[in-house]
C-alpha cells in the first residue's frame, strides 16, 4: 500500500505506560512487520535475578549479575495460537511472569546496569538484521536505532497512564490499588529518565505523540497520514501486491 523502505525501522519510545506497545503491534499488524518488545528483555533479566537470589532486601547484587550474564539467554518464538512473539528465558516461556508486579519493581535498577544494557542493545540490533521492524522500548530512537526511518515519542498524562495499567492489571486478575500503580509508574520514569546510560528522552528527530485523549484507532488514522506524507501511496495504476 505504501512504498516503505526495505527493512524499515520503526522506533516507539516514551514513559510507562504510554500505549507503545498497544501502538506499535497495531503499526506491525498494518504494515504487516515484526513487533519487538525491547522492555520485555530487561523484564527477563530481571525475573532471572529474582529466581536466582540476585536481589537480596531489595537490593540487587550487580557484581553477581554481571557475573551470571551469560547464563541468561533470551529469546522471542512465534506463538501461531496467539499471533504473537513470546519471550522465553532459558527456554521457558516467561511472557505472562515478567509482567508480574514483582517484575516492575526491580526492573528500572536492573535495566541501569551497562552490561545488561549492552546485552540487550546488541540482541535488539540482531533481531532487527535482514528485517522490517517496529520496537518499542525507552532508547530504540536515541540509541539502539539512531537511524531508524521512524521515530515515535509518545506521552500521555501520568494518571491516564496508571489509569491504563491499573485496568489491563485487574483484568489480568492482579490485585493492585490504583496507589501502587501509580507510584511505580512514577518512580520507574525518574529512574528511566535520570539514569546516566541510554535514559529515556526523545530524539531530537522524534515526532511526539499525546494520545491522553486518543483510542488506538485514532492513532493509526494519525500513522498513516504521516506514512502518507513520508512514503506516498502507490498510484491507482500500480499493481497491488
Ligand atoms: O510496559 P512498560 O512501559 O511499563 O515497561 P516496559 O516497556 O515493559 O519496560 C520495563 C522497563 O524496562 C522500563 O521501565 C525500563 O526501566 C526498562 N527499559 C529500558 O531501560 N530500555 C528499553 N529500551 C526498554 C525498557
Amino acid at each position: 500500500m505504501y512504498h516503505i523502505p526495505e527493512n524499515i525501522v520503526i522506533a516507539v519510545d516514551g514513559p510507562s505506560s504510554s500505549g507503545k506497545s498497544t501502538f506499535a503491534k497495531a503499526i506491525a499488524s498494518e504494515l504487516g512487520i515484526t513487533y519487538i518488545d525491547s522492555g520485555a528483555m530487561y523484564r527477563a533479566v530481571t525475573l532471572f535475578c529474582l529466581r536466582n537470589g540476585l536481589i537480596i532486601d531489595g537490593i540487587i547484587d550487580i557484581p553477581s549479575l554481571i557475573h551470571r550474564l551469560n547464563q541468561i539467554k533470551i529469546e522471542f518464538r512465534f506463538n501461531d495460537t496467539l499471533n504473537r512473539l513470546e519471550t522465553y528465558l532459558n527456554g521457558e516461556n516467561v511472557e505472562d511472569e515478567i509482567r508480574n508486579v514483582a517484575v516492575s519493581k526491580f526492573v528500572s535498577p536492573v535495566s541501569k546496569v551497562e552490561p545488561v544494557r549492552e546485552k540487550m542493545v546488541d540482541l535488539q540490533r540482531s533481531m532487527a538484521k535482514d528485517r522490517s521492524v517496529v520496537m518499542d522500548g525507552r532508547d530504540i530512537g536515541t540509541v539502539v536505532f539512531p537511524e531508524a526511518d521512524i521515530k515515535l515519542f509518545l506521552i500521555a498524562n501520568e494518571e491516564v497512564r496508571a489509569r491504563r495499567r491499573y485496568d489491563e492489571l485487574r483484568q489480568k486478575g492482579i490485585n493492585i490499588s490504583f496507589q501502587d500503580v501509580l507510584n511505580n509508574i512514577s518512580d520507574r520514569d525518574y529512574q528511566d529518565s535520570n539514569r546516566s546510560i541510554s535514559p529515556l528522552a526523545q530524539a531530537k528527530d522524534a515526532i511526539a505523540l499525546d494520545n491522553s485523549n486518543m483510542g488506538v484507532d485514532g492513532q493509526m488514522e494519525w500513522f498513516r497520514k504521516l506514512l502518507d506524507s513520508k512514503y506516498g501511496k502507490k498510484q491507482k495504476n500500480e499493481s497491488q501486491d
